[in-house]
């Protein structure tokens, strides 16, 4: 059998459980996730809109702030310090990508207001295995996996893909769920010997249906396409998920009966990252004790 994994579905979820649970308390319109972004990238366009919905969708506020490209590292920085000082902001994004020149800036968000992980303080707990904050899209492939039954003890993961926000973070938070993780990137030689070793495989490297089946062997169970790329004005992934399913339906023809679970793009992995990025703001805001029980 061949699973879709369903991320709209499992994202409206994650919407409904922290409706539900901000019902509960009264939170008294307290909770606030502001996003910084800096220049007018496309996607980043796209991206704030859908975490605009996100919020309204569970009653959340949500701010909005815009710079220009050319904003100096030190205005940003004054910026991001005056935020974290309102009291009734909870949580905190620079939307990336950044400009070049303003690398790191993420870095000034308090941690206790950093939604998506990526202060060193967040990244050293996930490092530790003590975190609450794993960076939004990994988070969102673990809940994938939890959905849909898909344990990962001892599971030879490869992840394709070592940014900040995906490759990495994924990895620790694999690596602390007991699988075995196998990070390559551009620079690896053979790639096809690690994806052929892979029960798991996690593409995030930005390429339009790079991964095709001529990576896989019949180890491989799950296929995770984080990629959102746009081609002839259509969405894609970094996987070419036609090409690996009708090599999994040959397999199934050929007497492999196992089940394998894939991700469409649009529709899989995307939903989740903003769906962990509001419950990682409500996870803040109740660790804050902003909200009355
Ligand atoms: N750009 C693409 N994904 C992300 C994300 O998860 N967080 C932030 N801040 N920027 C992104």
């Amino acid at each position: 059998m061949i699973v879709q994994l369903n991320g709209k579905e499992l994202a409206n979820n994650i919407y409904d459980k922290l409706k539900e649970n901000l019902n509960l308390i009264e939170h008294e319109n307290n909770i606030t996730l502001v996003v910084i972004q800096i220049g007018n990238n496309e996607a980043s366009n796209v991206y704030i809109k859908n975490k605009k919905k996100a919020c309204e969708k569970v009653g959340i506020n949500f701010q909005h702030y815009k710079f220009s490209e050319d904003t100096k590292f030190d205005d940003a920085i004054q910026f991001i310090e005056k935020i974290n000082a309102e009291p009734f902001v909870t949580g905190i994004i620079v939307q990336k990508p950044l400009p070049e020149h303003l690398e790191g800036i993420e870095q000034f968000i308090s941690p206790e207001k950093d939604v998506d992980g990526f202060t060193f303080e967040n990244l050293g707990k996930l490092v530790s295995g003590y975190n609450e904050i794993i960076p939004c899209t990994p988070s969102g492939i673990l809940d994938l996996f939890n959905y849909y039954n898909i344990d990962l003890k001892g599971k030879n993961i490869v992840i394709i893909g070592r940014s900040n926000i995906v490759g990495k973070p994924m990895a620790l938070a694999a690596l602390n769920k007991d699988a075995t993780i196998t990070i390559c990137h551009s620079k690896t030689k053979n790639l096809k010997f690690y994806t052929s070793n892979a029960d798991i495989v996690i593409v995030a490297i930005g390429k339009a249906n790079y991964i095709d089946s001529s990576y896989l062997t019949s180890k491989c169970m799950c296929i995770i396409d984080v990629g959102i790329n746009k081609v002839d004005g259509k969405l894609c992934g970094d996987c070419n998920y036609n090409d690996i399913v009708e090599y999994w339906e040959k397999l199934e023809e050929t007497g492999y009966n196992e089940t394998r679970f894939i991700t469409p793009v649009p529709g899989g992995v995307g939903p989740l990252t903003v769906a962990n990025l509001i419950s990682n703001t409500v996870t803040q805001a109740l660790n804050k004790n902003f909200i009355k029980d």
